[in-house]
């Protein structure tokens, strides 16, 4: 699905683990990760990615303006949300082409807390990948998978997790670097 970013450079943005930044990483042989970037110094993720060589960036202070700068000197055409907890701003969604994922099947359970929220509901649960714009877990569905809800939280949430994972290299199936 992301076959026209041919030779392109992404950034990935974090906040925690970064099991997703993990699915990324192991696309390197199609995909160019030129810096990750966490709005939490110490994010488990940011270790994934200076284990692979890749320059980590610590995004403080709400400085955006200092982001962009960062993002225009290692030259990125992309940027993809992986688990960042942060809400992005206008200016900033409008100046980047920008793809998130999400635990839910949205529209359904945008926001925080949704794998808890839609097995509470006993709703239907999964994980979606979007294209951002300015208002929170909205814009273009590119893909979407349901998963199998559990007799457990935990296990329900494993089996979203897994999804976004999948969906993740499902995303890049067709890129080239
Ligand atoms: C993922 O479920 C992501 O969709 C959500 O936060 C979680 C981050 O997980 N917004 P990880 O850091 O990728 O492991």
């Amino acid at each position: 699905m992301m076959s026209d970013t041919l030779r392109s450079n992404w950034a990935v943005m974090i906040s925690g683990t970064g099991s997703n930044l993990a699915a990324l990483l192991d696309l390197e042989s199609v995909l160019n990760i030129n810096l990750v970037i966490s709005n939490k110094e110490n994010a488990y993720g940011l270790s994934r990615a200076r284990r692979r060589g890749i320059p980590t960036f610590i995004f403080q202070n709400n400085d955006w303006d200092g982001l962009q700068k960062q993002l225009n000197q290692y030259l990125i055409d992309y940027i993809f949300l992986a688990g960042f907890m942060k809400i992005c701003p206008e200016n900033f969604v409008k100046n980047w082409e920008i793809y998130n994922v999400h635990p839910s099947l949205l529209p359904a359970y945008p926001g925080l807390q949704s794998i808890e929220r839609s097995f509470q509901d006993g709703a239907e649960m999964g994980a979606t990948i979007h294209k951002v714009i300015p208002a929170v877990d909205e814009g273009p569905i590119i893909l979407q998978k349901k998963s199998t809800v559990a007799d457990t939280l935990s296990a329900s949430e494993f089996q979203v997790h897994l999804n976004e994972h999948r969906l993740v290299r499902k995303a890049f199936a067709c890129h080239k670097k």
